[in-house]
């Protein structure tokens, strides 16, 4: 062989089982060296999987892997680091009270007993010099914006002289400005240095604007491989399905009648410092009415959405639903019908440990017909009830029996929306619903909030993403330093001004 290996990492039919369950069957991938190479699939496909097999936290249950055309077992994450491999996940994984610096060097997988900080900061400097990105070494890693952060992440990996960098929906937290300073200047680097890059995302913008090759996963199998330059949107649609895909019934908005449903006055709720999160904010939610929340992360939506939900008290002032005090005890939110979704349902809103059919209970176990005299829990009805949901929000695989921390991202997502969106809903809190969901299911999650609205669902939606909120919202608010700061409707909307209102100007 001449010259340099062609491949920086290449999956030769790996198969990775859980029990019965076949995760990956035969998946073969080639990274091309010096390539951006994005990884496309269904919610459940094998994605992660596939990208934990190549970081050694899962082994494989069969197959090889070859790092530049020799053949390596990669036993633990450790290993994985010692051949050059490097992982950002979708969540941070900072340390919040540190500094930038002191977590980049934090990050070293060999560190002294004794840290030299002074030389450790100028050996970063140095290193920091020559890559594409800058971060203050010395800010609070807290102080920084989803974007700010996640640049951090990246350049932990590079500053460990990482050479195949993996992404595994690295956008999801950034807002499409981000998302294309980072994806630029990451590309950038595979133009410029030997750096190799395998990118999980859901979006096709990102895949068609950035990637050169994609690979397509379905349903634990290698759909294909294919030059970005060879292919569409609707084509890498049909490889995931395996089909053409099918149109969603579109739901209009249709006219609601308009009550006074949910009424927030002079909100104040306070951070984990016991720093003011949300400061005074007053906001009405009529039946029949989407209000949507624009905002950069890190501006109150939080606080403001735990408050609501009963995960974190209010420092003053008052909420009320249907003209009552409302406090978000269990028994008022069962009573008014007010169902919620935070963000990170797993971590939020969900057990991790206890089957589907048990999480998809929670709400009702304690109440005919999932519980009898005496405390004793109707199994076989809370199986049922499962079982229906599971189907009507196609959660895959359908297993009640299942932890449901051992769901995909995107189907841990879906079965939370079963739990709140089944029955009567008269109030419904949903912060970044889409977060992490495949194209389809995308389009399912928006009807169905749709359709809450247009049954006379007062609905609150607090989204990071901009287009989701054009989409869906009657009313569009925008809020920064834990205050609404301007109001406006989609059809009058001006997104320059938004911006602008976002960043607090
Ligand atoms: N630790 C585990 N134990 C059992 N099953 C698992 C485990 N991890 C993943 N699975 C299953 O393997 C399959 C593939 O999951 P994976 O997380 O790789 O999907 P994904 O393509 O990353 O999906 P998403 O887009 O939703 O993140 C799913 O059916 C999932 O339930
Ligand atoms: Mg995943």
């Amino acid at each position: 062989m001449s010259g340099r290996p062609r491949y920086a990492l290449e999956g030769v039919n790996i198969s990775k089982r859980f029990g019965h369950l076949r995760a990956l069957e035969g998946v073969s991938l080639r990274l091309r060296r010096g390539s951006f190479h994005a990884l496309l699939g269904e919610n459940g496909a094998g994605k992660s999987t596939l990208v934990k097999c190549i970081m050694g936290y899962h082994r494989p249950s069969e197959g090889q892997f070859l790092i530049d055309e020799q053949e390596q077992s990669i036993d633990n994450p450790h290993e994985a680091h010692r051949l050059g491999i490097g992982m950002v996940y979708q969540h941070f994984t900072l340390i919040p009270n540190m500094s930038v610096a002191e977590n980049l060097v934090l990050a070293r997988p060999c560190l002294p007993a004794r840290i030299d900080w002074r030389a450790e900061t100028r050996r970063l400097r140095e290193k920091l010099d020559a890559l594409p990105f800058q971060v203050p070494l010395d800010a609070a890693i807290n102080s920084l914006s989803a974007g700010e952060k996640q640049k951090v992440e990246i350049l932990k990996q590079l500053t460990l002289d990482c050479r195949i960098l993996i992404l595994d929906e690295p956008t999801s937290v950034l807002t499409p400005d981000e998302a294309d300073e980072v994806l630029g200047r990451i590309k950038a680097m595979t133009r410029e240095t030997d750096l190799s890059v395998l990118i999980i995302t859901h979006k096709f913008r990102e895949v068609m604007h950035y990637a050169d090759e994609v690979t397509v996963l379905r349903k634990g199998r290698a759909a294909g491989t294919t030059t970005v330059a060879g292919t569409t949107p609707a084509a890498l649609a049909g490889m995931m399905l395996g089909c053409d895909p099918k149109r969603m019934p579109s739901t209009r908005r249709e006219v609601a009648v308009r009550e006074q449903v949910l009424d927030l006055e002079r909100l104040t709720v306070l951070d984990d410092n016991g720093e003011p999160a949300v400061r005074g904010l007053s906001l009405s939610v009529a039946g029949g009415e989407i209000v949507g929340i624009a905002g950069v992360s890190g501006n109150g939506q939080r606080e403001l959405v735990q408050a609501l939900c009963g995960q974190r008290d209010i420092g003053a002032g008052c909420m009320r639903v249907q003209a009552e005090r409302f406090r978000a005890t269990r028994e008022e939110i069962r009573r008014h019908h007010f169902r919620c979704l935070p963000e990170e349902p797993l971590r939020n809103a969900c057990v991790p440990g206890m089957t589907i059919a048990e999480n998809l209970a929670l709400r009702e176990f304690d109440r005919a017909p999932y519980a009898r005299c005496g405390g004793w829990l109707n199994r076989a009805a809370i199986g049922a009830r499962a079982a229906a949901l599971i189907e009507r929000f196609s959660v895959s695989p359908p297993v009640p029996a299942m932890p449901i921390g051992q769901l995909s991202g995107g189907n841990v997502q879906r079965a939370v929306l079963a739990r709140e969106l089944s029955g009567d809903v008269s109030v419904l809190i949903v912060a970044n619903p889409c977060f992490g969901l495949d194209f389809a299911a995308v389009a399912e999650v928006r009807e169905r909030i749709m359709s809450a609205r247009n049954q006379g669902a007062a609905v609150l939606l607090v989204s990071e993403d901009l287009e989701e909120i054009l989409e869906l919202a009657d009313r569009l608010l925008v809020m920064a330093g834990g205050r609404l700061v301007y109001e406006t409707t989609p059809a009058a909307a001006d997104l320059t001004l938004i911006g602008q209102h976002m960043a607090g100007h």
